[in-house]
């Protein structure tokens, strides 16, 4: 079978310095639109000839023509074996670890993670290196250059592979493995975590919702939960993927699961609740009557994640984005053990999790993960809780108040304010830039700043410097507000604005977090200005 070469001109393709393409799914859809990315892929890796990738997506709308379109030019550009989960479905985590598992070369993981799916929804795509994780700026800039000078791409002219059932089939001179998506990672997972210990409290009598939110991990919560943990069948809803996620939005946090939110705060509550978003590596973890925001999630983790088996020699470090909150620090100094703080992205934790420095990692975002992948991963934390649950015997609330009362207590939120024009977005951010000198010692709604910066990390393991991830506030009595642009909205800007207020061991814990960062929050809006040069009084999204 001779490949066809197709002339092709320049896409406007992925943004430097992002880990992957995320478009609109009409967009992927045009002509050439897709191949161009993969090509380019396949280009700035010094080609696919003899290479073995992993593929596979999250299952939203287009996932199978673009899996059946990435295997047609994987095996004209002579790769040597694919390995694709059935109906071409995998999550984040599960694909990462078989990139590593198979000592692959890397693979295509097909999602626009916790965006609406369908046609008029979103759709994405990137390469993750070999060790399991998203490419690095150095990949993905090749990638982004090749994308602009483009001019042919490589195809098969072939029927659809049958990706119904695990197997091997030849697609030209590749051989396409078609595998069970949840087998290698539940294997993985029973190696982590004491399942005769998950078993004996489920059968205890330990109640759980798992909301798959119409995505990707339905299959794994209803396999690792319901079948193998004896979890009750019912625990996981909303586990059937579907192309546009039951219409919804898949992002695991207390606006988009509200349903769950409304059952766990409710009179009927189960002990457990927790979801995960489209492709499987964002997590939300909530018990009776308690939400748990995922910077003390990483917390509580870091504090108790010896009690599960694959932690029980203790954790190297802990990694977490710089604006998740200060909760997890407060653990790592307390255990005498490393603290990073890395520009917002999991990519950053890749090598400090490669290098042995950290084996924990946690964003603000509802991503947490450890070293057994290098993709946060959304099951694997909603199991490190239930190892935890299982082995202290007490309700998340307890051991909420047990974490605060011995660490205090980081109040927390995330304010977005969407689709804003980019141009205002940017105005902002570059007046508060130019004022950062000026700040310290003035006063804004009450609150005198002690420190403003703009946040850069130099990468420990190789050196690498990224400049301009976020404006930074710290004020008198323990509040900090950051500021920065979304680098994953699809519509015009997103600014996100974080706000944290400490409260010591010695202080009340029990208010409302909202309440708690009133001040933080209109400081923060005051020095920057929100309302005067975005023309918004409150954020669209408060989490
Ligand atoms: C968002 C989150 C970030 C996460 C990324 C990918 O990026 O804030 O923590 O790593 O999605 O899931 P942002 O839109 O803020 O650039
Ligand atoms: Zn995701």
């Amino acid at each position: 079978m001779t490949p066809q070469t197709v002339s092709t001109t320049p896409i406007e393709g992925q943004k430097p310095g992002t880990s992957g393409l995320r478009k609109k799914t009409r967009v992927f859809m045009r002509p050439g639109y897709l191949e161009n990315f993969v090509q380019s892929v396949f280009d700035a890796i010094g080609g696919a000839e003899g290479k073995t990738f992993v593929v596979g997506g999250d299952g939203r709308f287009f996932n199978r023509a673009a899996i059946q379109t990435i295997l047609r030019m994987a095996a004209a550009n002579g790769a040597a074996r694919a390995i694709v989960g059935r109906d071409g479905l995998l999550s984040t985590p599960a694909a990462s670890h078989l990139i590593r598992l198979n000592g692959t070369d890397g693979g295509l993981i097909l999602s626009a993670s916790h965006n609406p799916g369908g046609e008029n929804a979103d759709f994405g795509i990137k390469f993750n290196t070999p060790n399991g994780g998203p490419a690095p700026e150095g990949v993905t800039n090749g990638i982004f250059r090749r994308t602009t000078e483009i001019d042919r791409y490589l195809i098969l002219d072939t029927d659809d592979i049958d990706l119904s059932s695990p197997g091997e089939h030849a697609l030209g001179g590749m051989t396409v493995a078609v595998v069970d998506p949840v087998a290698d990672y539940e294997a993985l997972m029973e190696t982590l975590f004491d399942f005769d210990a998950l078993r004996a409290l489920f059968a205890g009598g330990f109640t759980m919702r798992f909301d798959a939110m119409h995505a990707i991990t339905g299959p794994y919560a209803t396999a690792i939960l319901e079948r193998t943990l004896g979890a009750p069948v019912g625990t996981v809803i909303n586990g059937t993927p579907s192309e546009d996620f039951g219409g919804g939005h898949p992002d695991p946090n207390p606006v988009w699961a509200k349903p769950l939110m409304d059952e766990m705060m409710g009179a009927e509550a189960p002990d457990f609740g927790a979801a995960s978003d489209g492709d499987g590596d964002r997590n939300m973890i909530v018990g009776r009557g308690t939400y748990v925001t995922p910077s003390d999630s990483l917390a509580v983790l870091a504090a108790n994640a010896h009690l599960a088996p694959g932690y029980a020699d203790g954790l190297a470090g802990v990694a977490r984005s710089m604006p998740t909150s200060a909760a997890a620090d407060r653990v790592a100094e307390a255990m005498g053990i490393a603290c990073y703080e890395t520009p917002t992205g999991w990519k950053f934790f890749g090598t400090l999790l490669d290098a042995g420095k950290a084996t924990l990692c946690g964003e603000e975002s509802a991503g947490t993960g450890s070293n057994h992948v290098r993709e946060k991963d959304g099951l694997w934390a909603v199991l490190l809780w239930l190892n935890i649950l299982a082995k202290r015997g007490m309700p998340v609330a307890e051991i909420m108040a047990d974490h605060w009362a011995r660490y205090g207590r980081n109040y927390y939120s995330r304010h977005d304010y969407e689709a804003v024009p980019v141009e205002a977005a940017n105005t902002l951010m570059s007046d508060l830039r130019a004022a950062l000198p000026d700040l310290p010692g003035r006063a804004f709604a009450g609150m005198t700043v002690k420190k403003a910066d703009e946040f850069a990390y130099r990468d420990p393991v190789d050196g690498s410097l990224s400049e301009g991830q976020g404006l930074r506030l710290w004020f008198e009595g323990g509040a900090r507000g950051v500021l920065r642009l979304s680098g994953t909205g699809t519509d015009g800007a997103t600014l996100r604005v974080y706000l944290e207020q400490y409260a010591g061991p010695e202080e009340d814990h029990g208010r409302d977090a909202q309440e708690a960062l009133a001040g933080v929050r209109d400081a923060v809006a005051e020095a920057a200005r929100i309302e005067a040069l975005l023309g918004r009084s409150a954020p669209d999204v408060v989490t």
